[in-house]
């Protein structure tokens, strides 16, 4: 088992050629897990109940103050939480969805599950994010609802993007995988929105294993969630034999979280704030560090939100060049996500993106995590700097 700030002597050896260096290199990533987890979770184990039951009750109370919102439904994944929170939009056969192209597979797979048609919008290529004007250009009386994406954890313009919705109809979903922790407005990431879903799956700044949540704005929307995570049927009823008696209204999912990751959830939550404290301390640091740069350029954040910094993204000439001079000073630096739309699941989609062609052609992150030392983080500085001195000649001055 990885273990918190421990060296990688704790990595079990058969494990090491999996993580990115092969347990040599300063990873992109990091499984945060303390020992702590260890004694709730013997006790959960051995309990005889590991089923959805009160200790998932339990981790969506105390989830509530991290979304600024009560609705809460812990899940199996953040995959599950994308596609229950198309169900509840009502997003049927031949809907469409418009959604970025920019981000995991799993923001849009679930669309093609629901049988909706996705139409792409642009994105800001300083942001990453979904672009509102290009949203609201592309509505047709087919839409159904927004999908957006918080890359690296930077919120979306969430203001404009429920007010583009207000006036069509439409219900906004956000993605926010990669946002646990970020703020809009000064308010959490979780209560701007009709939904928003995230994930705690291994390398999340928080982790259940596997995991996820769905927040929704309407008590309705959650109540009939709360019923669809686990096949249309009411577990709270009162029923003399079991379910047998429970009539199923509407089909439902196999998709709720049970006792046992809620009891790792429970326990992570008590180290997640500093986690994100620490991504943010590094990020602020980089983004001195980078400020003047002219090959290696952060990305243009707005100071009316605030990323928990997730990823550390920034855009670079030459990004090939760039990851191998990172990998030669032992730091793992990756694209992380590819452009969903050349997938050919997505072929019949396709159309011009300007801002997804520039973001894709230069963005790249690089390590940014509650693992890195300070001499790690000046390692990365003085490593991207170094580039940049390098590159200036070739793309600026020459
Ligand atoms: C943007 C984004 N959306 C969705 C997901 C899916 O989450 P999960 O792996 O919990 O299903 C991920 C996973 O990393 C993600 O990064």
């Amino acid at each position: 088992m990885q273990n918190t700030g421990k060296s990688m002597q704790s990595v079990d050896e058969s494990v090491k050629e999996l993580l990115s260096g092969g347990g040599k290199d300063i990873p992109l990533f990091k499984v945060f897990m303390p020992e702590s987890v260890m004694e709730p979770l013997r006790k959960v184990l051995m309990s005889g109940y590991i089923g959805e039951g009160p200790r998932v009750e339990e981790f969506e109370r105390q989830l509530a103050p991290w979304f600024g919102n009560e609705n809460v439904l812990a899940l199996n994944n953040g995959t599950s939480a994308l596609q229950l929170a198309l169900r509840l939009a009502n997003v049927d056969y031949g809907d469409e969805v418009i959604s970025t192209a920019m981000t995991c597979s799993a923001t849009n797979e679930p669309i093609l599950a629901m049988g909706a048609k996705i139409v792409w919008a642009d994105i800001d290529p300083w942001t990453g994010n979904i672009d509102p004007e290009d949203i609201a250009a592309k509505i047709t009386p087919k839409t159904k609802a927004i999908m957006c994406v918080h890359w690296g954890g930077y919120p979306c313009d969430l203001g404009e993007l429920n007010t583009i919705a207000a006036e069509h109809g439409l219900k906004v979903i956000e993605d926010a995988c990669h946002a646990f922790g970020s703020t809009y407005h000064d308010k959490p990431i979780g209560s701007h929105s009709d939904f928003a879903c995230f994930s705690f799956q291994a390398i999340k700044e928080m982790t259940t294993i596997d995991g996820g949540a769905l927040v929704c704005k309407s008590k309705a929307d959650r109540e009939r969630g709360r019923l669809l995570r686990w096949y249309g049927i009411d577990r709270k009823s009162k029923r003399k034999d079991l379910r047998c008696e429970a009539d199923i209204v509407e089909y439902g999912y196999k998709f709720h979280m049970n006792d046992v990751t809620a009891v790792i959830g429970l326990e992570q939550l008590k180290y997640v704030g500093k986690t994100i404290e620490k991504h943010k301390a590094h990020a602020a640091q980089y983004n001195k560090a980078f400020r003047d740069l002219k090959v290696v350029r952060p990305l243009r954040y707005k100071d009316d939100r605030s990323s928990a910094h997730w990823l550390y993204t920034i855009r670079v000439k030459d990004r090939d060049r760039f990851i191998q001079h990172m990998k030669d000073a032992s730091i793992i630096a990756s694209k992380v996500h590819a452009r969903n739309d050349n997938h050919t699941m997505f072929k019949d989609f396709r159309t011009d993106l300007p801002g997804v062609d520039e973001f894709t052609s230069e963005q790249v992150s690089i390590p940014v995590g509650w693992w890195l030392t300070k001499k790690e983080v000046q390692h990365i500085i003085d490593t991207a700097v170094e580039y940049d001195r390098m590159m200036v000649k070739v793309f600026v001055d020459g």
